[in-house]
Formats: structure tokens, sequence, C-alpha cells
């Protein structure tokens, strides 16, 4: 069975002390999840020690860095590999999320060593891919994201991509308000699940979870993850909110 994840990316926000008031907010919700589901908190590099320890008693619940370099140590001022990582016991990190890709100009073949040295490591990275609104006014979407997994992914053996974790975040949907339908998302989902599964089978494909993202709130997540192909979200604005993101991981399928 493979796992479902709500994953909240907190981006570049939050006050250390509204970043504990937040978390903290949402443990003492006392949210059960059943096995294989899992709250993935994809804090800012400070405060990924202390979120360990906010949430180390609540079960299913992990951290995730929001990037991570791709090189294992040495003279690159400001960055942080994944053995760092690992060391202050952060299991998860996003890898390739648009704004990286956007404003930090990592491209696939970057991504694809920084998924290589995250591998090595043992860090699980939550790898991003999704389309601008051109791309998907063109209907080329699936060629596009195709490319993107190709170029970035498929490179790796199929006991690497087992349990892998994927993020489909279309840009024009990504704090726009403008949600794909959930229609929209599971005809994608089901695309990425066919690419892996030419690769590598229908057993691997299966246990990879494909989360959604952009404008995921409390009011539409139910209706996305209860497709049949969507293991849940990745979500930006609603998971600086306790309310609204105890929701989204209360809308996790069973
Ligand atoms: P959003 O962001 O939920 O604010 O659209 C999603 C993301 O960028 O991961």
């Amino acid at each position: 069975m493979r796992k479902q994840i709500a994953a909240a990316n907190w981006k570049m926000n939050l006050t250390l002390e509204e970043a504990n008031e937040l978390l903290n907010k949402i443990v003492a919700e006392n949210i059960e999840l059943s096995h294989g589901q899992e709250a993935v908190f994809a804090v800012p590099f400070p405060y990924l020690l202390l979120a360990n320890e906010t949430i180390k008693n609540t079960k299913g619940f992990y951290t995730a860095a929001q990037n991570c370099y791709l090189k294992e140590s040495g003279a690159y001022t400001g960055e942080v590999s994944p053995s760092m990582l690992v060391s202050c016991g952060v299991p998860y990190v996003i890898i390739g999320h648009s704004e990286r890709r956007e404003y930090f100009n990592e491209n696939n073949f970057i991504l694809s060593q920084k998924i290589d040295i995250c591998l090595k490591n043992n860090l699980k990275p939550i790898f991003c891919c999704g389309e601008p609104l051109a791309v998907r006014e063109s209907e080329t979407q699936n060629n596009y994201v195709e490319t993107q997994l190709k170029e970035s992914l498929l490179h790796l053996d199929a006991s690497e991509v087992e349990n892998f974790v994927i993020a489909y975040e279309p840009i024009w949907a990504i704090g726009t308000g403008r949600t794909a339908t959930a229609g929209q998302a599971q005809e994608m989902h089901e695309h990425i699940r066919k690419v892996f599964a030419e690769k590598y089978g229908d057993d691997v494909a299966q246990s990879i979870s494909i989360l959604y993202g952009g404008s995921v709130k409390a009011a539409n997540a139910r209706e996305i993850f209860g497709k049949k192909d969507v293991d849940g979200g990745l979500v930006g604005g609603a998971s600086l909110n306790a309310a609204e993101f105890s929701e989204i991981i209360r809308s996790l399928k069973k």
C-alpha cells in the first residue's frame, strides 16, 4: 500500500515564534493518522531541529527541508547538504519546487544530481514537477511533465524509485487560488504513474505516492485526495493556518 501524505510547504514564511505556535497548535489537534498516512512539514532550515522536537511524539508526523545542495560537503557558502539534514533527523526534502526552478535556475539536470545525492544519503526526496500556464493552454502538459521526469529521475534503478514521492504542481495553480480540478489532477497523476510503469513495471509505479499541489485548501482537499491516483497534497498557503492544515491532514484517504 502506498503512503498518503499531507505535506506542508511553509516556504519563506513565519518567525521562529510564529512557527512554533503553528506547529504546536497542529500537534494539539491530536490527529490520529492511520498506518500509511503521514503529515510532513517542510519548514525553513533554522526551524528544523525545533520542529523535530515538537513533533517527536506525534505518530506519522515528519519534517522536510525545502531544498538541499548537490555536493556532499565543502566550500559552498550558504548551502546545506543532504548528510547535514540527515544528521539533524530530517527524513524528507523537497526537490525541484517550481520556485527553485524559476528563481534559482534549477533545471532538470541539476535536479537529477540533487536526487542522486539525496538517495545516496538516505534522504527521501519529494520531487516536484508541473507545467506553466502556456503549456497547459497548448495542451502539451503530458509531454512537458514526462520530460521533467525523464531528465531528472528515469536514470534511477527500480529499487531507488520504489516508494518515491512525486508532487505534481501545475505552476498556474500555485498560490493563485486557481486549483486544477480533481479530474485534471487525476488525469496527470495517471499519466505520471504510466510513465513509471513503462520504465519500471506496474508494481513499482503503484508504490509511488503522487501528491497534488496548487491551491489545496480544507474546502477542496477531500475531493482531490479522493481520486484514485492522488495520494495527498503539497500545500503552501493553507498550511500556514493550523485549522486549515489540520483539516487537510484529516482529508487523506485511509
Ligand atoms: P499553494 O502552494 O498551496 O500556496 O498554491 C503550493 C506549493 O507551492 O507547494
